[in-house]
């Protein structure tokens, strides 16, 4: 009987269509046969599975052919090897990586394409070292401008966090390798991070503080989860009810398994109930307590099996590379290289600019100033340390780029501060270093800069902090720029009014003196093993700057909220467990005395009274004015935004509109579509990121531009309905190039 090939198909399709399986759903696909390895394992091999091996791997099992589990530190470049214990260097020659610019430079991006290749990157460079997660990407969102991991995160707004999490989720596990995104969740200060309870309402955690981790979950398909130190709402997140299992399996349907901070598992049973799969280091809570835990009932092997079938899953997705092939060729490749530099150039932020750049082909003879300009980034700040095969600084980028005909001079400028010391201070101290963060100008120092400044066509100033200031660890003071530069800085340009400060820094710092001295000024970030390259490009006009700001520069710190509403810093704020666990007093403590002392210590909380007025949101919806708007960046030309049309369908809104280029060099534009819902019953802030993208342009070039939002991004989550909610009305679009710059806007009724 001839087939209906015509039904055949669209049957097949339909039938292919309904059973699409989820990228969380993809990894069940081998549940029967892991059912079955599952039933030959004894108990001690599958408890063996369910905290580390070595200091950075979980086991398999031998005797199975089950591969270790290897982990290693992101989320900007594969970290080198470590001892077995610990985080010492093993001593490697194979290890060094390509250093990708951090965390707030990919998002200053604004760029899907660059997310997608950097995770390719990270999973390309994972495979070459044996690993078959790597501890990334870190997409907690930025409440405080003095976070100690501002630099690690992204954005200070969920939906430009997301989608970049999403994307290199997609482009790291498209090479094979897992992701384990972290820090879940409301991971947003390292003061008292090993105990500090994050209070905040459904809401705001549903809308902002999740939303980063639910798309890479729920539509990128993230393999693994790494639960944050703290508390939140009460619960530690290892063992936090509400999120691991209401939320992350219940309502995001994952599939894979999570696995620890290191030394962030606080119990067995409260890991084993409340959704924790691996203990990150040591075996004193899934260890051997499970197995006795189970032997008096307390516990079943049944729910072991279950972990162990999570972490199976994304054993058998991921193939793991054989001992003869890790390691065999040098880490950092240059294609890896390439994609650094190529986020570089598109990172960089053009914050300020009359008339000085582009660099003219007149200026001869170049003073750059500031150690900034000569301080490497690769390393430090603890977990996110990279072993770079190379970093090119920005001295040696514009040394480089500027070539023969142009004079480059070179003075420190100011002191280092080289952060906390450990050890005894040196017998000889570094003239170079200071030893407050605060510490005045040096005199003979600030001579030497002058000097240079009155001598030359064009100064460059380099600003900004380093990777002891903004650390893991430990929050900043203040975002004061440290050891005297605005000192220095007021100086040059009294020298030589042809003056540019670059800032190098991952997060945002109090530019109320360096703006006004500074007729031009550039956010170069840690930019990553080409950023030298890459910030000379822009200088010399190579290429234009496209960057935009994913965080807000503050006027003054005490503008932003968690500051304006006394929430942070917590003034009843104890001893930091996090630390004190490893405190040598309390180590040679009994686990009976050490629990006692740290049940003795205030407990920390931070209260997230703003909601969902993180960021923009707060200063828009306050009405006040900062330094640098979210989502600024200026260019080499201008950009023109033609009228819009939008229309508003059952399931999506569309915005289209036409943008030229009105310059004289091809330039890339990031457009930024922002909803505000002025008859609103429901409270939001003044308005709200919903989309945005990279458009290119050549000279003179005009593009049609079309920007969507999918209508289920309008809901809001209903606390009396316990679930996402569209209230139906009016929503103003507005479409700029900044959150503080909106060139065009429409109305439609959803
Ligand atoms: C840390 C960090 C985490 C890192 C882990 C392993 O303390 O919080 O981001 O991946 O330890 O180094």
């Amino acid at each position: 009987m001839k087939k209906n090939w015509i039904l055949v198909p669209s049957v097949l399709l339909v039938a292919a269509c309904a059973t699409a399986p989820s990228p969380q759903d993809r990894l069940t696909v081998n549940d029967k046969k892991i059912d079955q390895v599952i039933a030959q394992m004894t108990l001690e091999e599958k408890v063996n599975m369910l905290h580390s091996k070595t200091n950075m791997s979980s086991a398999g099992v031998e005797r199975l052919g089950i591969a270790d589990m290897h982990y290693a530190d992101g989320p900007f470049g594969i970290r080198e090897e470590g001892v077995p214990n610990g985080f010492q260097s093993a001593g490697w020659t194979l290890d060094s990586a390509t250093y990708f610019p951090t965390g707030s430079a990919l998002a200053a991006t604004w760029s899907k394409e660059m997310a997608y290749l950097y995770g390719t990157g990270m999973g390309k460079e994972a495979r070459l070292r044996g690993k078959d997660v790597i501890l990334g990407p870190a997409v907690n969102i930025q409440r405080l401008p003095v976070g100690g991991r501002t630099y690690e995160y992204l954005s200070e707004d969920p939906i430009l966090s997301a989608a970049l999490a999403l994307e290199y989720t997609k482009g790291c596990q498209d090479e094979g390798t897992a992701v384990c995104i972290k820090h879940f969740a409301v991971n947003n200060q390292e003061t008292n991070r090993g105990s500090v309870d994050a209070q905040l309402d459904e809401r705001t955690l549903r809308e902002i503080y999740l939303k980063p981790f639910e798309r890479a979950i729920v539509e990128g398909g993230a393999m693994s989860v790494m639960p944050a130190y703290n508390k939140v709402n009460g619960d530690y997140c290892s063992e936090n009810e509400h999120l691991l299992n209401e939320i992350l399996r219940g309502e995001w349907g994952f599939k894979g398994f999570t696995v620890s901070d290191w030394g962030g598992t606080h119990s067995t049973m409260g890991a084993m109930l409340h959704g924790l799969n691996v203990q990150m280091t040591g075996s004193n809570y899934l260890g051997q307590p499970v197995i006795d835990s189970i032997a008096t009932g307390a516990l079943t092997e049944a729910l072991v099996n279950e972990k162990v079938k999570q972490i199976l899953r994304v054993r058998y997705a991921i193939e793991a590379v054989p001992d003869g092939v890790a390691n065999t060729k040098m880490t950092s490749q240059p294609e890896c290289q390439q994609i650094a530099r190529q986020v570089a150039e598109k990172s960089i932020v053009l914050l300020k600019n009359e008339g000085v750049l582009p660099i003219a082909k007149e200026v001869k003879k170049i003073a750059v100033i500031g150690q900034n300009a000569v301080l490497k980034t690769q390393s430090g700040g603890m977990g996110a340390g990279v072993k770079a095969l190379y970093e090119v600084t920005p001295l040696e980028g514009i040394r480089k780029r500027a070539g023969a005909d142009v004079q480059v001079t070179y003075a420190p400028g100011y002191k280092n501060f080289p952060g906390r010391r450990w050890g005894p201070a040196p017998a000889v101290p570094n003239p170079l270093e200071a030893a407050a963060i605060d510490e005045p100008a040096d005199p003979v120092l600030l001579e030497e800069a002058v000097a240079l400044a009155k001598d030359a066509d064009l100064v460059i100033f380099f600003g900004g902090t380093n990777k002891s200031i903004e650390t893991e660890g430990s929050d900043r003071k203040d975002i004061n720029l440290p050891v005297g530069q605005e000192t220095v800085v007021t100086a040059l340009r009294e020298a030589n009014p042809n003056l540019v400060s670059v800032l190098i820094s991952g997060g945002p710092t109090d530019l109320r003196v360096l703006e006004p001295a500074s007729p031009a000024i550039v956010q170069g970030w840690w930019n990553g093993t080409e950023g030298g390259t890459a910030l000379a490009e822009v200088l010399f006009g190579d290429i234009a700057p496209s960057g935009k700001l994913p965080f807000t520069f503050p006027m003054k710190l005490e503008d932003s909220p968690a500051f304006a509403l006394g929430n942070f810093p917590d003034p009843n704020a104890g001893g930091d467990l996090f630390t004190l666990m490893y405190r040598q007093d309390v180590l040679k403590m009994t686990p009976a005395e050490r629990q006692a002392f740290l049940d003795s210590l205030p407990k920390p909380v931070s209260k997230y009274t703003e909601g969902s007025l993180v960021g923009y949101r707060w200063f828009d919806t306050r009405n006040v004015k900062p330094m640098y708007a979210f989502g600024h960046g200026l260019s080499y030309v201008d950009f023109e935004y033609g009228a819009l049309k939008a229309a508003a369908k059952k399931d999506v809104v569309k915005v289209t509109f036409t943008l030229a280029n009105k310059g004289g060099m091809a330039a890339d534009e990031v457009v930024q579509l922002y909803v505000a819902r002025p008859d609103a019953t429901v409270e939001w802030p003044a308005k709200e990121l919903k989309a945005f993208d990279r458009v290119t342009l050549a000279a003179g070039e005009t593009k049609t531009v079309t920007l969507e939002i999918p209508v289920k991004d309008l809901r809001y989550w209903n606390v009396e309905k316990n679930a996402w909610d569209l209230e139906h009305g009016k929503l103003v679009l507005l479409v700029g190039a900044a959150s503080d710059d909106i060139r065009q806007q429409a109305e439609v009724t959803i």
